[in-house]
């Protein structure tokens, strides 16, 4: 059943100018863009997004990253989208994350992993209404 995942290229990626790579990725695998917005995130968004996370030590460090520079926030949609992104995207630790993944290839820091994507369902309906009106989601089909 197709369902949506929130994705986000972080400030690596739109400042080593990986964009267009990273985004092939998802489009040749046969998900499909549903929303797109290259943003400067906010000290307020970056610590509601990673609320479950303010306990942690890399905390400050994590937000202060998040909103050093433009990131692009993205919706997909596709069958089963939270583990074949999750697949494509790898481990959360570049070193630990398989070559062939966005991660595994183009990073090597855990603080600067390139990229976040939902863990489940219910982040994904938390993360997509954090960053994006409804109307900035454009459900569409596309025929193959
Ligand atoms: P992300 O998928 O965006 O979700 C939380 C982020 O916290 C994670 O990617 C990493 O960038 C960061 N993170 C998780 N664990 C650590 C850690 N041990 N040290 C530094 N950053 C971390």
């Amino acid at each position: 059943m197709s369902e949506k995942s929130f994705v986000m290229l972080k400030p690596d990626a739109v400042s080593r100018r990986l964009v267009g790579k990273i985004l092939a990725r998802f489009e040749e695998k046969g998900l499909q863009i549903v929303a797109v917005k290259l943003l400067q995130i906010s000290k307020n968004l970056a610590e509601e997004h990673y609320g479950e996370h303010k306990d942690k030590p890399f905390f400050n460090s994590l937000i202060e990253y998040i909103t050093s520079a433009p990131s692009l926030a993205l919706v997909i949609k596709g069958d089963d989208v939270i583990s074949v992104i999750r697949k494509i995207v790898g481990a959360t630790n570049p070193k630990e994350a398989d070559l062939g993944t966005i991660r595994g290839d183009f990073a090597m820091d855990m603080g600067r992993n390139i990229i976040h994507a939902s863990d489940s369902l219910e982040s994904a309906k938390r993360e997509i209404t954090l960053f994006f009106k409804e109307n900035e989601v454009i459900d569409y089909d596309i025929s193959d």
